[in-house]
This record gives C-alpha cells, sequence and structure tokens, in this order.
C-alpha cells in the first residue's frame, strides 16, 4: 500500500499533468504513434479515478496543445476521434461519482461534433462537487494571455476599466478558469524537461515533478510517487526557509 507514504493533510489541492510520450511508448514497441495515443487512454481513465481516489479537488490534464494542431492530419483526426471516443465512455463514470468537467483552450478550433459533445459533458456535471477535471484542449499558455489581455483592451475601450487598475488580480480574472486557484503539482511524463506553453501564468509557484514513464504507462503508483515528492517540498514563495518554518515575517 504506498499510499500510506502520503500525508493525507498534504495532498496538493490542484494537479496538472502534461501526459507526454504517447509517441515514443510506441515507437519502441513497433506500434504506430496514433496505438501509443489509443493506450495512452487507459491511463488518462486510471489517472481521474486515482487522483479523485487521493483526494485532489482539482485536475487539469493537457490533451492537447494549440501547436499539436500542426501534427500530421492523420494523427490530429485520431487524437480528435479518441477524444470523442473517452467522453462516450466516460461521461456516465464521470458524472456518478460527482467529477466536474471543464475545458479550457480555443474550442473554436475544435471539430464542431466533439465541441457539442464536450459542452453537453460540462452542462451536464456543471453541479458536480467531488472534484472538478478540466481539459486543456486546443490550449496554449500564450494564446491565453493573449484572450486575457484582447478582453482588457476591450474592456478599456469600452471606457470600463482602467490601465491603473490592472493588477495580477483583474489580469487573473480574464483567464480562461478565472475561479480555479493556481496548480500546486505540475507533472509532466516522457521525461521531457520544458513546459510546453503549458498554463504559463498559473504555473508561477508550481512545484515541478517530471518522470521517465511515459503517459501510456502511468498508473496510481506513478501518481503517488510524484504527490510524495511533492510532499517532501518546501514551498516559499520568495521567503526565506526561516520564515516559513515559524510563519513569522520578520524572522528573514
Ligand atoms: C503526448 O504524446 C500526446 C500529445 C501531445 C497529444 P506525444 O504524441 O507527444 O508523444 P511523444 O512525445 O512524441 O513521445
Ligand atoms: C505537450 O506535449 C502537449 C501535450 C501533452 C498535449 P508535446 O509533445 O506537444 O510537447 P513538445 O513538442 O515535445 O514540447
Ligand atoms: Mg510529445
Amino acid at each position: 500500500m504506498r499510499e500510506r507514504r502520503l500525508r493525507s493533510d498534504a495532498i496538493p489541492r490542484h494537479v496538472a499533468i502534461i501526459m507526454d510520450g504517447n509517441g515514443r511508448w510506441a515507437e519502441k514497441r513497433g506500434l504506430s504513434r496514433n496505438e501509443g495515443h489509443h493506450a495512452g487512454l487507459e491511463s488518462v481513465r486510471d489517472v481521474v479515478r486515482s487522483a479523485h481516489e487521493l483526494g485532489v479537488k482539482i485536475l487539469t490534464l493537457y490533451a492537447f496543445s494549440q501547436e499539436n494542431w500542426n501534427r500530421p492530419k492523420g494523427e490530429v483526426d485520431a487524437l480528435m476521434t479518441l477524444l470523442d471516443r473517452y467522453i462516450d465512455s466516460e461521461v456516465d463514470e464521470i458524472d456518478r461519482n460527482g467529477v466536474q468537467v471543464r475545458v479550457m483552450g480555443r474550442m473554436e478550433d475544435v471539430p464542431r461534433a466533439i465541441r457539442d459533445k464536450l459542452e453537453a459533458a460540462v452542462e451536464r456535471t456543471r453541479e458536480n462537487e467531488e472534484m472538478i477535471l478540466v481539459f486543456a484542449l486546443s490550449y496554449g499558455g500564450r494564446q491565453e494571455i493573449v484572450d486575457a489581455a484582447r478582453q482588457l483592451v476591450a474592456a478599456a475601450e469600452a471606457g470600463k476599466v482602467h490601465a491603473d487598475a490592472v493588477d495580477e488580480k483583474t489580469f487573473a480574472s480574464c483567464l480562461y478558469q478565472p475561479d480555479l486557484p493556481d496548480p500546486d503539482l505540475l507533472i509532466r511524463t516522457g521525461a521531457e524537461w520544458r513546459v510546453s506553453n503549458f498554463l504559463l501564468w498559473q504555473i508561477a509557484y508550481s512545484e515541478i515533478h517530471v518522470t521517465d514513464r511515459m503517459w501510456p504507462d502511468f498508473r496510481k503508483p506513478d501518481l503517488v510517487e510524484a504527490i510524495a515528492d511533492y510532499q517532501q517540498r518546501e514551498r516559499r514563495f520568495g521567503l526565506t526557509s526561516a520564515q516559513v518554518r515559524t510563519g513569522d515575517l520578520e524572522d528573514a
């Protein structure tokens, strides 16, 4: 029971995952990249269930980046089809478990039928409170920041906001999911040490865990491992260690 290693009072409230390595997982086995994506679906199922069991309150999954639109059409189509199938097969269980589904990204670029299905899942689960499951889809961190800036400029042009009044809080209120707290823990599978345009604003103080595990192999024990790693960290938010330990801001 590896879960016993976890302190139940320090489970990260918001976990965000860059689900990477499907292609390499497949290539190593002589399979097609699309078969890798297919295998990765089982990890999504497992991790959604596991995060809920472990007491994570918000799980954000990077499913498809803005830049992923530039992949070969056959791969993009396969990923969209998988997403479509995932919603069909999982929405009942997700809803039964009290999980609320959300999506973030430029949804206008997602094929109509899938967008409608996602919106229906969002609508159906809107009142659920056990866990929030966010799919970052057709998502880019820079694009999100640009979209927020556009909103602010439009509000300024309409005379509704003045430059002096724009601070971090007003800016953050224009992001895609303004009511959600920032991720406490960011996990990246697939052994790559980069952020790849994910949640650029929100990860300012997230703890980062990179694992060699390719996404199709990632399961609950790996999530437990990542959370155990997180629990070893001291989050200082720019303060000194002494300040964090004593809670005394004068004790620098
Ligand atoms: C992650 O796996 C899935 C998506 C980006 C949609 P990749 O397809 O990036 O797999 P690798 O990184 O090429 O192994
Ligand atoms: C990041 O993985 C995007 C998702 C996991 C959806 P990529 O495979 O697209 O990232 P890069 O290209 O290696 O940076
Ligand atoms: Mg990749």
